[in-house]
């Protein structure tokens, strides 16, 4: 029975929550740990959705996947025996292209479907092929399924033609066991690819400069066991500080690298919300006396304001008085929540990668559809500032990303309520 998620109007965010582990780190670091001959034990992991369905494929390929609490896998991945990933679940998570890097690594041999598209606008993977054509694999694309085969793969000087974090990665997962030596030039810096680089290294590998745009693999023959904690997941983060501030409220958000959420802290401050920033917390105090100032936000690679975190941002411009411009330059079309935010009563302009907010605008519940997971934390928000209630459909898409959603804005100190379609729709009876 599909489910919704009910969001009473004008609450405001009070309390402190501590941070889950970043996904999209974690949806790299299982196929990565393919390349190792053993088991490895992985810390911190959020359990979400994403997470359930690459444990499943992992499984499929022979890999022993046990867990010893909630937040920890051991993954012995020392008798995988394919190199096909079951179609229909590799199809169900667009991260499952990294099993291309570490499969083609590990046994010089994949093949997986296409990952599809979704609702940023087209997400192509010719880079990802670009640096795999590069270290020496035969490609072949035929009927949505991408073959990959090498019977060694060679070190190779890669120039990035596009800031990639999925292409970054998964081309250091390929590269790592490659002879030689590997340079990724026009690297992403994203803290995510200096996590998978660190499980990596810790397994034996040896790569340099992940953080910067320039990164250095000297392939090894083989890796080994290691441990590995996952860092907090910035986007997390950053959607309760967000939403504290659009509601005026205040939240302590700890078990985060502030250094990560540096874009976040500083466009928040420049909009007029007073912050506490401590070793390993973040402290905001909204102040939602109508004096949000409107402010221009650009999304652009790490250190950039992450773009995953501009659907939220844009919600609590519609609150700030004045005109605030958004300018999307990460993805084509990321705007797919902007329809869903006018049914609220957002006064929003769409000029190509650009969105023009004429803030100062009371928002009013409505029920709206979830098409992609940062839209959804995006239409929380919006209900909990809103005028009466919010009604979200799609609530699969959020639990993609964040563990137990309604559960953890409740220790924030506000009510999203989990119904199954059918209760809603004869309520009373
Ligand atoms: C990762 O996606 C994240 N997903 C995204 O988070 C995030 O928005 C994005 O990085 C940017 O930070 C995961 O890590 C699983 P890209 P990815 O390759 O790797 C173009 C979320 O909600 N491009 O950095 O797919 C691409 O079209 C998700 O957590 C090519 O042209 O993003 C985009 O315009 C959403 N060719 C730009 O580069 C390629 O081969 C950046 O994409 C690859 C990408």
């Amino acid at each position: 029975m599909a489910e919704c998620l009910l969001i009473p109007g004008k609450q405001k965010v009070k309390g402190r929550i501590k941070v889950c582990g970043s996904k999209n780190t974690a949806v790299a670091l299982l196929p990565a740990a393919l390349l190792a001959e053993s088991s490895t034990v992985l810390y911190n992991l959020p359990r979400i959705t994403d997470i359930d369905r690459l444990v499943e494929i992992l499984t499929a390929l022979g890999a022993k996947v046990t867990s010893s609490n909630h937040h920890c896998l051991r993954i012995d991945s020392s008798s995988i025996n394919s190199f096909t990933p079951p179609h229909s679940l590799a199809n169900k998570l667009r991260a499952s292209y990294y099993l291309m890097g570490s499969l083609l690594g590990r046994l010089g041999h994949v093949e997986i479907p296409l990952p599809g598209g979704c609702n940023l606008g087209p997400r192509p993977i010719d880079q990802h092929i670009k640096g795999f054509s590069a270290l020496g694999a035969d490609v072949e694309i035929e009927h949505g399924i991408v073959k990959l085969k090498a019977k060694k793969l060679k070190g190779a000087h890669i120039y990035l033609d596009v800031v990639s974090v999925g292409a970054t990665i998964n081309i250091m997962l390929a590269a790592v066991r490659a002879e030689g030596k590997t340079v990724i030039e026009n690297a992403a810096k994203e803290p995510e690819i200096v996590d998978v680089a660190n499980y990596l290294n810790a397994m034996g590998a040896r790569v340099r400069g992940a953080g910067t745009d320039v990164i250095k693999i000297e392939g090894v023959n083989e890796l080994g066991s290691t441990e590995h904690t996952v860092i907090p997941d910035r986007i997390e983060g950053g959607t309760y500080l967000i939403a504290a501030a659009a509601s005026g409220g205040e939240a302590l958000v700890e078990e985060v690298i502030p250094k990560h959420l540096d874009p976040v802290v500083a466009k928040l401050k420049e909009v007029g919300i007073h912050l506490e920033v401590g070793p390993d917390w973040i402290r905001v105090q909204g102040n939602n006396d109508g004096s949000l100032l409107p402010s221009d936000l650009k999304t652009f690679p790490y250190p950039g304001f992450p773009t995953d975190l501009q659907p939220p941002m844009m919600v609590l411009l519609t609150q700030a008085a004045g005109t605030s411009i958004v300018t999307e330059n990460v993805f084509e079309r990321r705007f797919r929540h902007v329809d869903e935010l006018k049914k609220m009563g957002a006064r929003i302009k769409l000029e190509g990668r650009t969105a023009v907010i004429q803030g100062g605008q009371d928002l009013t519940g409505a029920p709206l559809q979830v098409t992609d997971l940062r839209g959804g934390a995006a239409f929380i928000i919006a209900g909990l500032i809103s005028r009466g209630e919010t009604m979200l459909s799609g609530v699969e898409h959020v639990d993609r990303g964040y563990e137990k959603i309604e559960e953890r804005f409740e220790r924030l100190g506000v009510e999203l309520k989990r119904v199954s379609m059918g209760e809603r729709l004869f309520p009373g009876k």
